[in-house]
């Protein structure tokens, strides 16, 4: 057992991961480290540059230069960063580059938190599979487009019907059918159907497991 209380939560895009994350985190003041960012981030300075998210040297290059004390562009919560970000993802040498900086943060959170909570899609199964606490999250395909639909409109982004859960399920596939650690279910993960579930409802019951977790 880590000497940190390190909770793993992993699922598919839109499944409600930040928000439950955070929320977490906020409650147990925990640290709390969205590592789709990391690869949104890497995803990010490609597109500055013009470069191909596919481009395997530019990609590496970027995600062994990143810094991940300075992700507060806004345009990493961008649709077009997402999807570069699960196409750089998807290259063994970005994942490996970004790995350290992950479990150091699991190992050590900063702000003397008691805990970390990590997001993402191989928390649970490669970067902490020694983690006290997994959740995989999950939720059907129509619910989690819809959620993401809600959440473009309130930020005032362009809305192109079917868009959102055609590219949502070409994310998904990617990020299932990689090679290098894929997005699957931790064998020893509670999973969490939050389809027809509101945030509460899905907080109060991951507080529930992490209960029944010693926390
Ligand atoms: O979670 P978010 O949508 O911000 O992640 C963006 C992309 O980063 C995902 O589609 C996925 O390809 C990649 N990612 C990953 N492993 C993680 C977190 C994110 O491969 N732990």
């Amino acid at each position: 057992m880590p000497p940190f209380f390190v909770i793993a939560i992993d699922g598919p895009t839109a499944s409600g991961k930040g928000t439950l994350a955070r929320r977490l985190a906020r409650h147990l003041g925990f640290a709390h480290l969205d590592s789709g960012l990391l690869y949104r981030a890497v995803g990010l300075a490609l597109l500055k540059r013009g470069q191909e998210p596919a481009d395997k040297m530019a990609a590496v290059a970027a995600a062994q230069a990143l810094d991940p004390s300075g992700l507060s562009d806004p345009a990493l919560r961008s649709e077009e960063t997402g999807k570069a970000a699960s196409v750089v993802a998807a290259l063994p040498e970005v994942r490996a580059a970004l790995l350290d900086f992950q479990r150091r943060f699991a190992a050590t959170p900063p702000g003397g938190a008691p805990g970390a909570v990590l997001d993402g899609r191989d928390i649970g199964t490669v970067v902490c599979p020694d983690a006290n606490a997994k959740i995989f999250l999950d939720a059907g395909v129509e619910e989690r487009a819809a959620r993401r639909e809600k959440e473009l409109r309130e930020r005032g982004a362009p809305i192109i019907e079917g868009a959102v859960l055609r590219d949502l399920q070409e994310r998904d596939a990617r990020d299932r059918n990689r090679a290098v650690a894929p997005l699957v279910r931790a064998g020893d993960a509670y999973v969490l159907d939050t389809t027809g579930m509101d945030a509460e409802q899905a907080f109060s019951k991951a507080l529930a497991y992490l209960r029944s977790r010693g926390l």
